[in-house]
């Protein structure tokens, strides 16, 4: 029986997210079962798998199968594998790496389609991540306001001091050769999906500065109230991992938080990025 037969979808919240069931990554998986994982994705924007027990070769083979890979432009890979990062936070550490609202790296021409992350050491409780869909967030503005949006640029950079600081212990730890660099972007404040042709809100608290053509101080009051609007608690998911987890968002259409409460412990993530294309209106 192919395996995509097996595949059960058990979808998680009323926002976004699904667990995929009946499927084991580490078996090489066969065009069906990558197309009804891929469907499964552009869906619910957020996958979750469970007990995957990966090599980081068996990571590899499995991302692969979803396009290619890119690197994060600031923190190198894991020895071997430059594709994959660490996300960490160690014993002694009080900052988490992506601990706020969200989506990956829109300060480049090109943001990341996706992301996944693997478990890899985990607290004993705490280090949930949360997704926020953003389909949701753009649909369920006023008129007016999706009407002036459409029309809108955001400018996202790499140096907004909330986001950067939780990436400075790695930064340490694992440096790459563009650490340093400062990057920026300008991307449409409403993206449509290359596949499935929806409309979503793309600014975000993380990266989006300010909109083209305007200050910082002039955004800020309809992007600060954007930044609130779309991760209100109705467009969200909240995921608990365990050893062996493995998720898979879409990052043109979800944001995520990874949750700080779990200070004097370990969490070890290992962290895959596929390229994406440039967003469009
Ligand atoms: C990230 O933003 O890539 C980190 C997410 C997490 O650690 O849960």
């Amino acid at each position: 029986m192919s395996q995509s037969k097996k595949i059960q979808v058990r979808p998680d919240s009323g926002a976004l997210g699904a667990e995929i069931g009946g499927v084991d990554l580490a078996q090489g998986l066969d065009d069906e079962t990558v197309a009804a994982i891929r469907s499964a994705l552009l869906e619910h924007l957020v996958i979750f798998f469970r007990d995957q027990d990966l090599t980081s070769a068996q990571y590899m083979v499995f991302a692969e199968k979803f396009g290619e890979l890119s690197e994060y432009p600031m923190i190198s890979g894991i020895e071997g594998y430059p594709k994959i990062i660490p996300v960490t936070k160690l014993e002694h550490e009080t900052i988490n790496f992506g601990g706020i609202w969200h989506s990956d790296t829109t300060y480049l021409e090109n943001p990341p389609m996706g992301t996944m992350l693997l478990a890899r050491e985990l607290p004993p409780r705490g280090g949930d991540t949360l997704f926020a869909n953003q389909y949701m967030a753009y649909e369920t503005l006023s008129e007016g306001m999706r009407k002036m949006l459409d029309g809108l640029t955001g400018v996202n950079t790499s140096t907004l001091a909330t986001a950067s600081r939780t990436r400075e212990d790695r930064l340490k730890d694992h440096p790459h050769q563009e650490g340093a660099r400062e990057f920026s972007a300008e991307h449409p404040v409403v993206r449509r999906h290359p596949e499935t042709g929806r409309k979503s809100l793309f600014v975000n608290v993380g990266h989006t500065e300010r909109f083209k053509d305007m200050t910082v101080e002039e955004s800020a009051p309809i992007l600060n109230q954007l930044f609130r609007h779309q991760v209100q608690e109705r467009f969200t998911c909240r995921f608990t991992w365990r050893p062996g987890s493995l998720v898979f968002w879409d990052n043109r259409a979800a944001q995520h938080n990874a949750i700080n409460d779990y200070d004097g412990f370990r969490r070890i993530m290992h962290r895959i990025t596929f390229a994406g294309d440039t967003p469009q209106s």
